[in-house]
């Protein structure tokens, strides 16, 4: 069954943000842009986005005539419209009025008029003015046929420290805790050094000049900026869905946004969507490559279903600080490695580069010079031409049997955690070292939260999962008594939702029986320090972190080979029902992840997207839909390569021929269709 972004526009969407309010006066380029979208092969503009001033010069007085003429403009040459909410930029009107809509930091000083993004969630006004617009975009466009997605706001980030925030923190620490400040000092563990509060009214945000060694305050802070900030969007959804209730609602993310948990955000969406600005063409290409599939992945598994890639650089960004251009070919590997893993839309930010302001020197399909001759305008060109060439592949999904877990709630935890090696833990990259064999054999992988559910899964893996809930330890055991494969490592089941250590034995509770072990003492190396691990005979090195651990029942598959702990057990696996556990307790450069999850894979019965050996720097990854599978054949390395040899026949979809063999250039990527 194929999943599309809109049922009533079952293709590839391929466009741009696009910010026509800001040529009001020089119309002939509106015109302009028609034309120049439909030779970029381009079929979508998001609009919008920053127009609130445009379309409502002063309170209540508005004038839609603008996005008017510039909808029935797109439409009627072809294209479609993501149409924004404007909430992420306000005019100045409504901060000189409402003072309140502005932002306190976390000093305790509110924030001027200026930037964007940064408004405060909570403010009754920000929310009903935001309403108010929201609820006459929908009532004036809902029903045009142009408009196939909203985009509500942009980039959601960050907090705001203001009294009304402080108060709406009280209040959720209140339902949290079931109104019992005995509970959550218990929670917080506040006795520790006096802390302890007598009343709601006595909690104060924590922060640099107040409290910051309360983890579990820390940790609900996080949860409470989350929620306040997927409170207001949910809001903005409302108001929108109210009058327009059959167009998909999508808000763009940005990968590992830290106060953002993205897995309860995506609750009310319809769609996912998220902006990728990869360093491409850096020290390390290839992972790179890993690190923006991985986002592919986690924003796909968000809602198991095709996603949106919003925001891309056609050519290069200007904020990086060193902002370098895309090879020739990057622009179209980049995109349809965003489709290989279940993006559905190829668009860029932006459409046209403006000309004045902080983005004047940002990558766009239209550069100053204003036409179709630049390199940049005919890379955007030849990937429309692909899209189009593939569209069939709209809808499809790769077919997931692994599961890695990367917990929001987890990260925040680890992240203030206080011990182990105090300034990095190194959670993503160790996340992103089990993702990599995966990633380079074409074996799709969802990314989950520590609640997702385990059970669609043949494997899962949980790098680090230092704060395991109660649930998640009943649902873990579950899952390995019911046959599943579950990969655990140093870490795991340390402490529960309010950040208190587990008494009774690492990992928490019932799990020393799931992985049959006991998890005594956690040694944290310096990094030039290695430890040596054996297993079946062969050497690998252990970094960071080592576990002493005790078997109670599992079988050792490797040991320690150095230090006090030499001979002692460090990779073990435990039958439990009818599953099996495995518990890593040390962190490795990856090279013993790499033999493990090729025995996994072996084990479980899961092959390689092609099974065939790949040049270094080209990988395959797959959709499938209606029994046919679309091959995306990727070429990282800068090389080219003059044949693959495929093994089988496959039919090469832009060159609509059957073939055993591709050829690709430097960054070039092939898509092929499976012959039944
Ligand atoms: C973000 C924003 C865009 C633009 C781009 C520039 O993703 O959403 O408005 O500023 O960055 O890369
Ligand atoms: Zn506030």
């Amino acid at each position: 069954m194929r999943k599309y972004i809109n049922d009533r526009f079952p293709h590839f969407l391929h466009g741009a943000d696009y910010n026509p309010e800001q040529w009001i006066h020089s119309k002939e380029i509106w015109d302009k842009d028609m034309e120049l979208m439909k030779k970029a092969n381009c079929n979508e503009m998001t609009v919008g986005i920053f127009s609130w001033e445009a379309l409502e010069p002063e309170e209540g007085k508005f004038d839609f005539s603008f996005l008017d003429e510039i909808i029935d403009k797109i439409y009627k040459n072809g294209g479609r419209v993501v149409l924004a909410t404007p909430s992420g930029a306000r005019p100045r009107w409504l901060a000189e009025k409402y003072p309140e809509v502005l932002r306190v930091r976390e000093d305790g000083s509110r924030e001027r008029f200026g930037g964007r993004h940064n408004h405060c969630y909570t403010s009754p006004v920000y929310r009903e003015k935001v309403r108010i617009i929201n609820t006459k975009l929908a009532e004036r466009y809902g029903k045009h046929p142009a408009v196939i997605a909203w985009h509500i706001s942009n980039e959601y980030y960050g907090e705001c420290y203001c009294d009304m925030c402080e108060h709406e923190f009280r209040e959720f620490l209140r339902k949290r805790y079931d109104n019992d400040i005995e509970k959550l000092n218990h929670a917080y563990w506040s006795y520790f050094w006096s802390h302890k509060y007598n009343s709601f009214e006595e909690i104060e945000f924590p922060g640099e000049h107040g409290e910051t060694t309360i983890h579990g305050l820390n940790l609900d802070f996080r949860r409470f900026v989350s929620y306040q900030t997927t409170d207001f969007m949910n809001a903005e959804i409302e108001a929108i869905r109210s009058v327009c209730p059959d167009i998909p609602v999508t808000t763009n993310m940005m990968p590992g946004t830290y106060p953002t948990n993205y897995y309860e955000m995506a609750q009310k969406l319809d769609v996912i969507s998220w902006d990728s600005y990869p360093d491409w063409h850096n020290q390390n290409q290839l992972g790179e490559a890993c690190h923006t599939a991985f986002w592919h992945e986690f924003f796909r598994s968000l809602k198991n279903r095709p996603f949106m890639l919003m925001e891309s650089a056609p050519g290069l960004v200007n904020w990086k600080a060193y902002n370098k251009l895309k090879r020739p070919g990057m622009d179209r590997l980049a995109s349809l490695q965003a489709v290989a893993h279940g993006s559905d839309t190829v668009q860029y930010f932006q459409w046209r580069k403006s000309r004045g302001s902080v983005e004047k020197f940002h990558g766009a399909v239209v550069d100053h010079v204003g036409t179709d001759e630049t390199r940049v305008f005919k890379a955007v060109q030849a990937t429309g031409a692909t899209l189009k060439a593939i569209d069939e592949v709209a809808g499809s999904m790769p077919k997931v049997r692994v599961a890695i877990i990367y917990d929001w709630e987890n990260r925040w935890a680890l992240g203030d955690a206080q011990g182990f090696a105090l300034h990095d833990k190194k959670y993503m990259p160790t996340c992103l070292q089990y993702y990599r064999p995966f990633w380079k054999r074409g074996i799709a992988v969802d990314i989950v939260s520590a609640h997702g559910d385990f059970k669609k899964y043949d494997l899962v893996i949980a790098p680090m999962l230092y704060m395991t809930d109660h649930d998640t330890i009943h649902r873990i055991t579950e899952y390995v008594k019911n046959g599943g494969n579950f990969y655990g490592t140093y870490m795991l089941g340390m402490v529960d939702d309010t950040d208190l250590c587990y008494l009774g034995g690492y990992p928490a509770e019932n799990l020393k029986e799931v992985f049959g072990i006991w998890n005594e003492e956690i040694d944290t190396l310096y990094p030039e320090e290695r430890v040596k691990i054996v297993a079946d005979g062969k050497e690998y090195e252990g970094v960071d972190y080592s576990e002493r651990i005790h078997v109670r029942g599992a079988k050792t598959l490797a040991v320690y080979d150095s230090e006090f702990y030499a001979g002692m057990p460090a990779l073990t696996v435990n039958h439990y029902g009818k599953g099996k556990a495995y518990y890593q307790a040390f962190r490795d450069t990856g090279a013993l992840w790499e033999d493990m999850a090729a025995v996994l894979l072996q084990e479980i019965g899961i092959n390689d997207a092609l099974e065939c050996e790949l040049p270094k720097g080209v990988c395959v990854h797959k959709r499938e839909a209606d029994g046919v599978e679309y091959l995306f054949v990727q070429n990282y390395s800068g090389e080219k390569i003059n044949e693959l040899s495929l093994g089988k026949e496959y039919f090469d979809m832009e060159a609509q021929t059957v073939t055993k063999t591709v050829a690709l250039d430097e960054f070039d990527v092939k898509v092929l269709k499976s012959v039944i």
